[in-house]
């Protein structure tokens, strides 16, 4: 039997809010989401704050991710953080975001490496994948979500398959990239579609039918709906539109209430 998937509904504040002003929207926040047993929230705040709002946190409430961190445990590697440092603050760990791939370069072997790291460390990776609006125009957008996905999971076992959680982020529906435009419900599901059948050649079926995956990429309280209805998508990777209470405390009920339902 096909074991029911939780629904995550994870906010990345990318580079926002002081460790002060982070603490302020947290105490916001857990004012008015309560803790639910089918949907997990996941805060991913920038790196300075996560040990702070580790110890202000109800773990049954909210869960902390880390946005980015380096794959070796320790060692000579000035202005990195490793993810053993980041144990016992953060549960789950973004990995391969487009923002790393593009940004600032991170190869297909980092995050590899990063997702290798967190597993070893006890952290569930959110593994990031998502085709360039030219990629897409191209007619590659298959090839870039199989080799994204072939490569990310390169280092994890059949036993660890189950650990990972994946999230489809097309480049060109990130708010924050020039031209953006929101996903279309039929291009999100043809995604999750190509992803589970490349999981079920890698990994076997089951695992392509437990697998959680999220979508990402101008989410807001006006589309979560829609998104979350979408079949084979358990939840979403929101950014502009965790910054703010009232747009993802709307997200988080509208996530509730369609699990309620189901
Ligand atoms: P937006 O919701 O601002 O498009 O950001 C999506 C994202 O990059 C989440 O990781």
């Amino acid at each position: 039997m096909i074991s029911p998937r939780k629904t995550y509904i994870i906010a990345n504040w990318k580079m926002n809010f002081t460790p002060g002003e982070s603490s302020l929207y947290l105490n916001r926040l857990s004012k008015r989401i309560t803790p639910s047993r089918n949907v997990q929230v996941i805060l991913a705040p920038s790196i300075v704050s996560l040990q702070p709002l580790s110890l202000q946190i109800n773990r049954r409430q909210f869960k902390l991710a880390a946005q980015n961190f380096y794959w070796r445990d320790y060692g000579a590697f000035t202005g990195e953080t490793s993810v053993s440092q980041l144990r016992g603050f953060v549960d789950y760990a973004i990995i391969g975001h487009s923002e790393r791939r593009y940004i600032f370069n991170e190869s297909e072997e980092d995050i590899a490496q990063k997702v290798a790291a967190a597993l070893r460390n006890g952290l569930t990776p959110i593994l990031c994948i998502g085709e360039t609006a030219m990629e897409r125009s191209d007619g590659e957008t298959a090839a870039s979500i199989y080799s994204q996905l072939a490569n990310g999971l390169h280092e994890v076992s059949k036993e660890d398959i189950s650990k990972i959680i994946i999230a489809y982020e097309p480049v060109w529906a990130i708010s924050s990239n020039k031209d953006a435009r929101p996903a279309k419900p039929a291009d999100i599901e043809e995604a999750q579609a190509l992803i589970r059948k490349h999981i079920s050649k890698l990994y076997g079926k089951t695992a392509s039918e437990e697998i959680s995956i999220l979508y990402g990429g101008s989410v807001n309280s006006d589309t979560a709906g829609g998104y979350l209805s979408i079949r084979g998508i358990d939840g979403l990777l929101v950014g502009s539109a965790s910054l703010i209470a009232d747009p993802f405390c709307a997200i988080v009920e509208t996530a509730k209430g369609i699990k309620n339902e189901r």
